[in-house]
């Protein structure tokens, strides 16, 4: 369902969903490989999609941890909320860039990780750099913030921000892809 839906949403707001189908376990594992999770109490994830990392992120938090979802499309927020149940989780229909005031109403200064799959590379240039600086500010100080591309198009700007990176790849996935893991 997930797949018919996702292709379905690339070929109508292709823009912003940025891929033909949801990512791979693989992908998600690589994601989710260099956050110390016994030490995350706030989590979020921008674009979660139809939910491809989510499981993973919710199988590896404490149990009195929380997790945001920030999604900006209308069908898959949709989907998020019939198909997540785990009181940890907390589902907002809205855009990244709005990050810092919607952690503000949840009573929050601050985030320990964020995992981005908004897809930098397809936005313009000022909508990215809104977004990939929402996020920074948004983390507290030693807070982790990981994203995904399918090409090194960003990899320099995120560089520039944050000052350090781990880079990862991994081919099963489509599109293979990147992921940025960099600490503030
Ligand atoms: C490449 S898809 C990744 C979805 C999912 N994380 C996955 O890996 O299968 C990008 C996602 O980012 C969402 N998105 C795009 N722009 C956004 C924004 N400004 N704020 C929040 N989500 C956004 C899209 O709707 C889509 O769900």
């Amino acid at each position: 369902m997930s797949k018919s839906r996702f292709l379905t949403q690339f070929i109508q707001r292709g823009k912003t969903v940025g891929s033909v189908t949801p990512s791979s376990r693989f992908l998600a594992r690589k994601i989710i490989e260099h956050i110390p999770f016994e030490r995350m109490d706030v989590l979020v994830e921008l674009g979660p999609g139809t939910g491809a990392f989510t499981p993973f992120l919710l199988h590896k938090m404490k149990p009195d941890a929380r997790l945001f979802l920030v999604e900006l499309n209308e069908v898959f927020y949709q989907e998020l909320v019939e198909k997540i149940q785990d009181p940890r989780v907390c589902i907002i229909h809205g855009s990244a860039t709005d990050l810092c005031q919607m952690i503000h109403d949840q009573g929050l200064s601050e985030v320990d990780v964020i995992v981005s799959s908004v897809p930098l590379s397809i936005l313009s240039s000022s909508l990215r750099k809104e977004i990939l600086e929402a996020s920074r500010k948004a983390l507290k100080n030693k807070g982790i913030f990981v994203q995904f591309q399918y090409s090194l198009q960003s990899r320099k700007k995120i560089l520039n921000l944050y000052g350090n990176m781990k880079l990862g790849f991994t081919l099963w996935n489509f599109p293979p892809a990147f992921v940025y893991t960099c600490t503030k």
